[in-house]
């Protein structure tokens, strides 16, 4: 993992993103972990920080993982695209990557993959899975229901960033029913709390 790293961050096959990037953002957790996250790409603050889901959609990732018994050192947490995604004719915000762009990071996430070999990958919004998996129904359609990447269980659910929008904080609901069908397929133990934690009143 480490001469993988070694190579991830000195890659410059995109020459835009190599130029307007502040880092690479590897990935983290534990080169061992169970349970992967796959997220999109980069933002403005792990741009910065050099690591993955630490800005805002980030924390409430890592409020996910803790529910479900886990910390961001215990899992692993990497990106489709190693770089943020440039956007030259935009003020703010963020821009999906591209085609090309995840086709040619996406070696990067393999070869990590491989090296982790974790029981079962959740794949972060639609980006996440068209990234891994090409082209799929929406991530509305797909999202709960049990895919798979080469022999590995790929469970699709919303991005934490969608969630953040004010109309869809219903649909935490659903991620969480996504998490505990991830928690059940690795054999973890379910306690009450956590099982009805959208059935409180
Ligand atoms: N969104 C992502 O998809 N990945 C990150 O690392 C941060 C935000």
């Amino acid at each position: 993992m480490t001469e993988l790293r070694g190579r991830t961050l000195a890659c410059r096959k995109c020459a835009h993103l190599a130029a307007s990037r502040q880092t690479v953002v590897f990935g983290v957790g534990d080169p061992r972990a169970r349970l992967m996250f796959v997220g999109e790409a980069p933002g403005a603050d792990e741009d910065r920080q050099g690591e993955p889901f630490v800005g805002r959609a980030g924390q409430l990732l890592t409020r996910v993982i803790q529910a479900m018994g886990f910390t961001r050192e215990t899992v692993y947490i990497a990106n489709i695209l190693k770089c943020r995604p440039d956007t030259p004719d935009q003020a703010s915000g963020n821009r999906k990557p591209t085609g090309v762009e995840m086709q040619t990071c996406l070696p990067y996430l393999l070869e990590q993959i491989d090296l982790i070999q974790p029981r079962v990958i959740v794949a972060l919004g639609g980006t996440a899975v068209e990234g891994l998996l090409g082209k799929t129904a929406g991530i509305t359609r797909v999202r709960g229901t049990w895919l798979a990447f080469r022999d590995i269980p790929l469970m699709p659910t919303f991005h934490p960033s969608f969630l953040l929008r004010p109309e869809n904080a219903g649909k935490k609901r659903l991620v969480w029913e996504d998490m505990l069908q991830v928690l059940e397929r690795l054999g973890e133990p379910i306690s009450d709390k956590q099982r009805n934690y959208f059935l409180r009143s």
